[in-house]
């Protein structure tokens, strides 16, 4: 399978030293290109910036910053891939503009105006066909209904959707509690587990989703 994996925070800059960003570490990512890789496929990780090392034997890395560096990387490599797992947390909005110059302290403005960002998952459906297509929804409340939402909204195969306030799952720690919520099963919840496991388990339905729809299309 070629595996196209999104991980990582992206920033959004203010000026050349500040930006909007958020809590991702990456783990959950690069835990699901690492389970990819140890399965034997080919997988090409697209990195928001992170501390954490990339596993080895990537087919390519690629290194981004904004949500639209990792819509730009994304849409190059879309076309390649069989199955797009998108974790990263992608900034939902940037500052409309973005200074040449760091601001002085004394021409901050009180208020900066935001900009939505593209959403990378809406804007690459279009070219979906039959590559598996997974979002993940990270809620602070409602997570199951929220991903059902999602899966709807963004013509999604899979949601893995987890409450990054419940203890052991979310931001910055090597375990999650994920649901996971497809078109056609009712939503199915997982007991705490490493971002390892969850991620070999996650590889392991993408593949049977891959081969249910590829056998479809040939029906
Ligand atoms: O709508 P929400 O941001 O909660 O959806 C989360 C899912 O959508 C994640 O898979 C995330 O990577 C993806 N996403 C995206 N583009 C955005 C924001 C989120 O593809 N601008």
């Amino acid at each position: 399978m070629k595996l196209l994996v999104s991980a990582g925070p992206t920033r959004e800059f203010l000026d050349p030293v500040r930006f909007l960003s958020n809590r991702s570490t990456g783990r959950m990512g690069y835990a699901v290109a690492e389970a990819g890789v140890a399965a034997g496929d080919e997988v090409a990780l697209v990195s928001g910036p992170v501390e954490i090392a990339p596993p080895a034997g990537l087919a390519a890395l690629d290194r981004v910053v904004s949500a639209r560096d990792m819509l730009a990387a994304l849409e190059k490599r879309v076309e390649w891939c069989d199955a797009l797992v998108m974790t990263a947390a992608v900034a939902d909005f940037r500052p409309e503009s973005a200074a040449a110059d760091k601001i002085r302290k004394g021409e901050m403005p009180e208020t900066i105006r935001l900009v939505r960002n593209p959403d990378i998952l809406k804007t690459l459906a279009p070219r979906k066909g039959r590559r598996v297509f997974v979002g993940f929804a990270a809620e602070t409340r409602d997570a199951a209904a929220s991903a059902a939402r999602k899966l709807a909204a963004k013509g999604l195969d899979l949601v893995v959707a987890n409450d990054v306030t419940a203890p052991g799952a979310g931001f910055g720690v090597d375990t999650n509690v994920v649901t996971l919520v497809s078109p056609d099963a009712p939503p199915e919840s997982f007991p705490i587990a490493t971002k390892r496991d969850i991620a070999a388990m996650l590889v392991e339905r993408v593949r049977k989703l891959l081969l249910r729809q590829t056998e479809s299309s040939l029906a």
